[in-house]
């Protein structure tokens, strides 16, 4: 199959100083990596390109820095990334400029080396062509293997993509694979999962995904807004009654264009949002007065169970409960084992924190895979395909 972007297959990368976009905005603690996940899906990619003999040069953003700060340094992070694909990663302590280029131009095919944070510039925010420019002269390839940060259109992610030839890496195309298999030629039925706090901020989604999918099964504390529309007794949960009547549109063309909307039937109820307090399941008809909602109850988890049995394909944003607080990650996480068993035969993209296991594809990106499953064009894949489009058209 023709693939829409250029991937490592395509490129040449020996003895070329191939300048690699990881995501090394990983979780931090107490001075190390908390969660080395996005640092293993670049790692085949990494290897790859060096085991080729191209020079790597890895290059990413970190955190949300104003200006230099030695605080946002990515320094700690490319010392996980050499202990993780095992082999020795020099670090340079700017992305641009002298330093880079002098480290870059004494690398040995198989080298690596890793760039500071390229937010430490304001030209990478803003996508700035000069600052891209300087990026650029560091390699003689671009490499793209960091989905998750697709949907900035910045000058490591984008502008510069423009001005060296442009593939995407594994971990990219894996990611754009998958998610295409998802939604734009799944196998059917395709149920979306929905989680989350607020209607308000997955609005775009649900528009979306109705058009998408056979069925929609809503959770988290946007559920609670869907019940209230509905005439259900809501207590002291989180709802927003300005949003009441979005809702029921959405129920009203989901029944229109005959898409499912499966809501919880009963729900994980306690008096405050804590740890381990006090909690009892009752029927989304029997909530009480001083009653918080904050998970699904076990048959909404069957409810959920029986739906995914008849899909052939899954996409799956947010929790179901107020997953931070033990118990109410249980239904989540009931609802996942189950998905995972069945993954066997479905087809299952989700990004859910905590989740792992045997799915098809878990999703390392927030916000792209969320803007994705809205069904915005990201950046830093347009730009790819626009790579393969030049590339086609000088064959
Ligand atoms: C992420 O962690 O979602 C990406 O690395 C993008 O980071 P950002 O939200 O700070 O742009
Ligand atoms: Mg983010």
């Amino acid at each position: 199959m023709l693939q829409s972007f250029p991937t490592l297959d395509d490129a040449d990368v020996k003895g070329k100083r191939v300048l690699l976009r990881v995501d090394l905005n990983v979780p931090m603690a107490d001075g190390k990596v908390a969660d080395v996940s996005r640092i293993e899906r670049n790692a085949p990619t990494i290897a790859e390109i060096a085991d080729k003999g191209g020079k790597v040069v890895l290059v990413s953003h970190y955190g949300r820095p104003k200006g230099r700060d030695a605080k946002e340094s990515l320094k700690p992070v490319a010392a996980a990334v050499a202990a993780i694909i095992g082999r020795p990663i020099g670090f340079v302590d700017d992305c641009v400029g002298e330093a880079a280029e002098r480290a870059v131009a004494a690398m040995q095919p198989g080298d690596i080396v890793c760039l500071e944070n390229t937010r430490f510039h304001p030209g990478e925010e803003k996508n700035d062509r000069d600052f891209a420019r300087r990026l650029a002269r560091l390699g003689d390839i671009f490499v793209d293997d960091a989905f998750s940060v697709a949907h900035r259109a910045h000058a490591s992610v984008e502008a510069v993509a423009h001005l060296l030839p442009a593939y995407a890496g594994r971990a990219m195309q894996e990611e754009l694979e998958a998610l295409n298999m998802a939604l734009h030629a799944p196998d059917r039925p395709v149920t979306a999962i929905v989680g989350g706090a607020k209607i308000s901020t997955k609005l775009d989604l649900l528009g979306n995904l109705l058009g998408k999918v056979e069925t929609l099964v809503i959770g988290g504390a946007m559920a609670n807004t869907f019940l209230l529309a509905l005439g259900k007794p809501v207590g002291k949960s989180l709802v927003e009654p300005d949003l009441v009547p979005v809702a029921r549109d959405i129920l009203a063309q989901a029944k229109a264009e005959r898409r499912a909307i499966v809501l919880p039937v009963d729900a994980v109820v306690a008096q405050k949002l804590a740890d381990h307090v006090p909690s009892r399941v009752v029927s989304v008809d029997a909530v009480g007065a001083t009653d918080m909602m904050l998970d699904i109850g076990p048959r909404s988890v069957e409810q959920a169970i029986a739906v995914l049995a008849r899909s052939k394909t899954l996409v799956w944003n947010g929790p179901f409960g107020a997953f931070e607080h033990e118990p109410f990650d249980a239904g989540t996480v009931a609802v996942a084992e189950a998905a995972a068993e069945l993954t066997a035969d479905t087809m299952a993209a989700l990004n859910l924190a905590g989740v792992t296991g045997r799915f098809t594809y878990v999703s390392t990106a927030g916000g792209a895979f969320l803007e994705w499953l809205e069904g915005k064009t990201l950046p830093g894949v347009e730009v790819l395909k626009a790579a393969r489009a030049s590339a086609t058209l000088e064959a």
